[in-house]
């Protein structure tokens, strides 16, 4: 079976980390997060990938070139305007056949592909949705199923009144190869807002297959820091890259660094910290949680807590970065600031 990976969204809503690089090729722990996901498809054998590329497209073809390093074989489509996640799809339609896996890039799912396609196939569905359950589904689409998994109503972004059930559209899906019928070639079109309430209206089969494990969309600032402390804290299946190794002088806390990454004396870590390559820390910093890129330098006596500091900035002498702090690259913090 071929895996689609839809990789083509700008990521507004995790900038100004996205405005350089696209969110799927962000560094999680050193590797590119898309890397993380690309584990569960060799897992479960499937090696023939298509990206579907929009945003900055031709950064991924550097990446990952034709895949053999991490034993796939990529090819990639791309988009001159972006078509949204059903446009995208419609686009690589020539490369597909059989039943595909779609996937957004911005999700790590550790599901399990063949419970997924057992059920898929069980149900005769025509298109199934992978569902994930969260404590607070007002910020995501709503999938109301029935007692046989299949779907009945779809609710984007509900607010609290409107939510009957707490599965949420995990960003991945099983299609079989009649759904490309309905989807149009060449303009902007969306799965979650076009095509899955249309074929439902329609009385297709749309199936909901609710996967258990380990799942996060590191769309935000927070989940972009959270997919970090999860993997450190070691709540997921996913092991980073070799290029993230546990750092000497970690107090205790969970540390880990890429190479060329330097601590002064005194320097103090709590919780779980994610150090880039060639990362420079001054004497008596106190790292909270927080995720520092690579070649960023923190001053002297600096303090940060839940933040993210952007590959290249220099947070000054005595520096406080608070929760949140979402600091782009390159940037300077004077010293003394207090964000
Ligand atoms: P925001 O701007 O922060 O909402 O992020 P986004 O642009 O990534 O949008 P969203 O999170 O809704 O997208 C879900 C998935 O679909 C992501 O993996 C995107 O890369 C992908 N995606 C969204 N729009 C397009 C598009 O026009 N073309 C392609 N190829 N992929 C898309």
């Amino acid at each position: 079976m071929r895996a689609v990976i839809l990789i083509g969204g700008m990521g507004t809503r995790l900038r100004p980390f996205t405005v350089e690089t696209p969110k799927p090729l962000l560094p999680v722990m050193n590797r590119p997060f898309l890397e993380y996901q690309f584990q569960v498809l060799s897992r479960h054998g499937v090696r023939e990938v298509v990206l579907c590329t929009s945003y900055r497209a031709g950064t991924f073809r550097r990446a990952f070139g034709t895949g053999r390093r991490l034993g796939l074989k990529i090819s990639y489509v791309r988009e001159s305007i972006p078509l949204g996640t059903g446009g995208a799809l419609k686009n690589a339609q020539s490369l597909l056949n059989g039943t595909t896996l779609v996937l957004n890039g911005d999700v790590l799912n550790a599901f399990n592909l063949g419970a997924f396609l057992k059920f898929h196939r069980a149900r005769r569905a025509e298109i199934s949705i992978a569902l994930t359950r969260v404590k607070d589904p007002t910020l995501y689409g709503l999938v109301i199923t029935d007692e046989k998994g299949m779907v009945r109503r779809f609710l984007e972004k509900p607010s609290w009144d409107e939510v009957v059930s707490n599965s949420i559209n995990a960003g991945a899906y099983l299609f079989e190869p009649s759904v490309f019928t309905h989807l149009p070639q060449g303009k902007p079109y969306s799965l979650e807002r076009g095509l899955f309430p249309e074929r439902l209206a329609a009385g297709a089969r749309i199936a909901g297959y609710v996967a258990p494990g380990y799942w996060i969309d590191i769309g935000s600032v927070e989940m972009y820091l959270q997919v970090h402390l999860d993997l450190l804290q070691g709540r997921t299946p996913f092991r980073p890259g070799p290029r993230a190794r546990p750092f000497k002088n970690a107090d205790g806390a969970r540390v880990t660094a890429g190479a060329g990454t330097k601590a002064a004396p005194f320097v103090r870590f709590s919780g779980s910290v994610s150090l880039g390559s060639k990362v420079r820390i001054g004497r008596g910093a106190q790292l909270t949680d927080c995720v520092v890129l690579d070649g960023a330098s923190i001053g002297d006596g600096a303090r940060l807590e839940r933040c993210i500091v952007g590959p290249k900035a220099r947070v000054g002498t005595h520096a406080v970065l608070g929760p949140g702090t979402a600091l782009a690259g390159g940037s300077l913090v004077g010293d003394y600031s207090q964000l």
